[in-house]
């Protein structure tokens, strides 16, 4: 099993699921399918965000105690995506190569969102969603940025939306059958 190597802070991304929200608000009961939610030791996400003072160390320190599977996650940006979508009645999936994410997303949310151990270097998402949220989600030891964007893209339904930062799958995503619609925001093109 993958190392759990991740972290994340509430709010990393303000606005940007609203504005995806609004661009895609042609599409009724979407399937959103959030790719690689990270998580948090519980109680370490005030000390570890932008801003704190003992970030450096707080981090430190959690990516060593993260290492007791009996230690509680806390993840954010599925609950942010939900939030945002959440008039629409989405179905919500989130996908991680970590059974530790996925299973504790599921069960963080009282099973309002879907949690789903794939490992994404290793193909697409059997059900592909019509708005896909792929954050800061790197190969490791599997599988090159070419592979990772290769299959990002075909977890997304033909017309569907992928957001997709950081800056560094830009250039990838011109090899990709997408167009860019926004900031980061690509839609799939029709096979
Ligand atoms: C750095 S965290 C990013 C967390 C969050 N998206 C954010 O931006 O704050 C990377 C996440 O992607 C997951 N991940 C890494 N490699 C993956 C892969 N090959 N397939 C699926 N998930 C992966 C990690 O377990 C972790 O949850």
């Amino acid at each position: 099993m993958s190392k759990l190597n991740t972290t994340t802070y509430r709010n990393r991304r303000p606005g940007r699921f609203l504005e995806l929200a609004e661009l895609t608000s042609d599409i009724e009961s979407p399937v959103v399918i959030d790719i690689g939610p990270g998580g948090v030791i519980k109680g370490f996400e005030p000390l570890i965000r932008p801003g704190s003072p003992i970030r450096f160390v707080a981090k430190l320190i959690e990516s060593l105690l993260r290492r007791l599977p009996f230690l509680p996650l806390e993840s954010f940006e599925p609950f942010e995506i939900l939030q945002a979508f959440e008039q629409r009645n989405p179905t919500m999936i989130a996908v991680d190569i970590h059974p530790r994410i996925a299973h504790n997303v599921e069960k963080q949310s009282d099973g309002r969102i879907r949690g789903l151990v794939h490992n994404l270097a290793r193909g697409p998402v059997a059900t592909p969603g019509d708005i896909v949220i792929c954050c800061a989600v790197f190969p490791n030891n599997e599988g090159t940025m070419q592979d990772m964007a290769h299959n990002i893209v075909r977890s997304v339904k033909p017309g569907g939306y992928l957001f997709l930062p950081p800056h560094s799958y830009t250039e990838l995503m011109e090899n990709e059958p997408v167009k860019p619609v926004g900031d980061r925001i690509y839609q799939r093109l029709p096979d």
